[in-house]
């Protein structure tokens, strides 16, 4: 089967549609049972890997010189992008957050293995609390593949607001996420192809996460209102399957100051689909929107 013409019917199919697909939200928002957490413990073997250097790329493009001190990672699962934060962007520390033990336990014992347990640290926590972080201030934080678990945009901008308090004045805050395609067909057909080497399980919560996932408007829309940052919502051309939010200073009005790196040789691939699936995604998110959706220097307030 040749993949690229199949997703390039499908992104014909998806730019005409309709957006007829309403959102349903995960039957269950935190992954805590054995069998969803063992499957997640997988995505390191799997085209997932492109979707981690996807974000590692952004940051890294987005950040430039800026200090790679102390990262947050909220809604961590097992850690494989905390563990990638630190072995590829070499920040000295991160912290991990989730609400699932299961996830928290596997995330240490996964550092442990892949000997960069030191400086990180994995704990138990509802990021969309209030006082998430008692202060402690963070040069990075992330919430990747995650906010279509939170039940509502209520919650989101609860998290987005904690994530604003936790980060310090140079830092940069980013939600990259799956974006909802426009009918069932479409996304049905998405899921048999980019998960294709999953087992039935993972692509049935595959599957779920595509019908749980926010339009890049909606998770927009979750920016709150007091915040002094500046916002760019990233949405791939094609067939806009991933998204990216991102909050930086808003003195700064130019999200791209670094340039990236050749991934291909990082030795983050588990294999040349991989690969593919990787440079597939970059190409059609740089190629993509970028939209300035809140500019902190005219509309931000200090969040208290
Ligand atoms: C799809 S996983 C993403 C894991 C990881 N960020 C990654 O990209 O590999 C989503 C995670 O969000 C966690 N989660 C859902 N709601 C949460 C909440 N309110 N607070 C903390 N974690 C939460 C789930 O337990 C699950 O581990």
């Amino acid at each position: 089967m040749d993949v690229k013409a199949v997703f390039q019917t499908l992104a014909k199919k998806n730019k005409k549609a309709k957006q007829t697909l309403s959102r349903k939200p995960e039957p269950e928002s935190v992954t805590d049972t054995e069998g969803s957490v063992n499957d997640y413990q997988e995505m390191m073997k799997t085209n997932m890997t492109a979707n981690y250097a996807v974000v590692l790329d952004l940051i890294e493009r987005t950040l430039g010189g800026n200090n790679r001190t102390h990262a947050l990672d909220l809604c961590c699962g097992p850690g494989h992008l905390s563990i990638c934060l630190k072995k590829f962007l070499a920040y000295e520390s991160v912290t991990g957050f989730d609400l699932s033990p299961r996830m928290i336990a596997a995330a240490q014992g996964n550092a442990t293995r892949e000997r960069v347990a030191y400086g990180m640290t994995f704990s138990q926590r509802d990021v969309s609390k209030p006082n998430l972080t008692n202060g402690r201030l963070f040069d990075l934080v992330l919430m990747a593949n995650a906010a279509h678990h939170l039940p509502t945009l209520e919650h989101v901008r609860r998290v987005l607001h904690e994530a604003e308090k936790s980060v310090t004045a140079e830092g940069v805050i980013f939600v990259t996420d799956l974006a909802r395609l426009k009918n069932e067909e479409i996304t049905r057909n998405f899921v048999s192809l980019a998960g294709a080497e999953y087992g039935d399980h993972m692509r049935q919560d595959f599957l779920n996460s595509m019908h749980a996932a926010w339009l890049p408007s909606e998770l927009a829309s979750s920016i709150p209102s007091t915040s002094d940052r500046t916002w760019f919502s990233l949405t791939m051309k094609d067939l806009p399957f991933f998204q990216a939010l991102v909050g930086i200073p808003a003195e700064r009005n130019v999200l791209f100051t670094g340039k990236g790196r050749n991934w291909l040789q990082s030795g983050i691939f588990p294999n040349t689909g991989a690969e593919q699936a990787f440079l597939f995604m970059t190409d059609c998110l740089y190629g993509g929107t970028v939209e300035l959706v809140q500019d902190g220097r005219k509309h931000g307030k200090r969040v208290s």
